[in-house]
């Protein structure tokens, strides 16, 4: 018995000292310590000895007993200690390492050049005004003194939705919806999209943006036209920029004008982005035609206005001497970030 006891404590210790986790260790415990390990077995053989051997044997047992459960005790708390180590250094957290940059959304040039538009007017006092994209013929050509078989309807390239209901081929319905609400003084911008019928090409969108303006008071002239308007040239492209007005038509504007700016690439000279005439055509213009106020409701014995248009991806692609006006709208970021 005492042989087989020092025989279980050898082999149990030599499993020990090679257990290397916790599991492993635990396996041990069952196989010696358990109820049906090694020890176990041994002490319940006890019964079979002579009633003298048994006090020495089992002193012997319990000590074998100890000295198993100190070692196991040993060897958990070395094995609990190197799984903890292995554990810590697994999480560690470099915090002197640098963050992962996001790269800044940008707005867009249109927009850009929307927004320094608006700054400018709202800066003259002006305020902004909107009108829906899908719009009655009424607002869009009839009450602009665009009757219907007028002529000027074929240079728009209309969408029709029915009869009476096109996409807008033009902001300039919103003067009319804003001058059957509001009694003069009126001073607002109109900026949106505008739809025609026309294939995609460099210089052609079936939808665009324009920017609307319409100012009426009393005693509102020419002169006020042109003022306003040079005061914006000005600051949105510089204050070398020279101003010019053609004559032009417009049903709903008499007289008409076309304003041109000096080509502020070339200065006048004469390049590739004024197709060497020195000026930039950037937007139609005028005093708001007697009918069209008369028909708003506003009496034009008392009261005058003027009224523009401007197209903001043409005056974006001036701005930028960008040549394709389908950059735009393609979303390509390699573009995009340019601005
Ligand atoms: N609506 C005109 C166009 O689209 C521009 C314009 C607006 C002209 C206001 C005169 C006054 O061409």
């Amino acid at each position: 018995m005492k042989e087989q006891l020092e025989q279980i404590k050898a082999q149990s210790m030599q499993e020990l000292e090679s257990a290397t986790d916790l599991q492993g260790l635990d396996e041990i415990r069952i196989k010696y310590l358990g109820k049906k390990g090694a020890l176990t077995s041994v002490l319940r053989g006890m019964g079979a000895l002579p009633p003298e051997e048994r006090p020495q044997a089992g002193a012997l047992a319990n000590q074998a007993r100890a000295a198993i459960e100190a070692a196991i005790e040993q060897k958990d708390a070395q094995l609990s200690g190197q799984a903890r180590k292995a554990q810590l250094a697994g999480e560690t957290l470099d915090v002197t390492m640098p963050g992962r940059r996001h790269k800044a959304g940008k707005l867009h040039p249109l927009t850009q050049v929307l927004d320094d538009v608006k700054d400018i007017f709202i800066g003259m006092g002006f305020s902004i005004a909107q009108g829906p994209d899908v719009e009655l013929d009424y607002y869009n050509f009839e009450a602009l003194n665009i009757p219907k078989n007028h002529p000027a309807r074929d240079t728009q390239d209309t969408f029709y939705i029915d009869e009476n209901v096109v996409l807008r081929t033009q902001t300039s319905p919103v003067q009319v919806r804003v001058m059957e609400k509001q009694k003069p003084p009126i001073r607002i911008i109109a900026p949106g999209m505008v739809y025609r019928s026309d294939a995609v090409d460099a210089t052609h969108s079936p939808v665009f943006h324009q920017i609307e303006g319409l100012v009426v008071d009393k005693g509102i002239t020419m002169g006020d036209l042109k003022g306003t308007l040079e005061v914006f040239a000005h600051a949105l492209y510089g204050a070398d920029v020279k101003v010019r007005f053609r004559p032009h038509h417009f049903p709903f504007t008499e007289p008409s004008a076309e304003m041109d700016v000096s080509c502020f690439v070339c200065g006048g000279e004469g390049c590739r982005v004024c197709k060497g005439e020195g000026w930039i055509e950037i937007l139609g213009a005028g005093m708001v035609h007697p009918k069209v106020l008369a028909g708003c409701g506003i009496d034009p014995e008392v009261y005058s206005g003027f009224a523009f248009g401007l197209g903001l991806e043409r005056v974006t692609m001036r701005r930028y001497d960008i040549d394709d006006l389908r950059l735009f709208f393609e979303n390509d970021v390699r573009f995009l970030k340019q601005f």
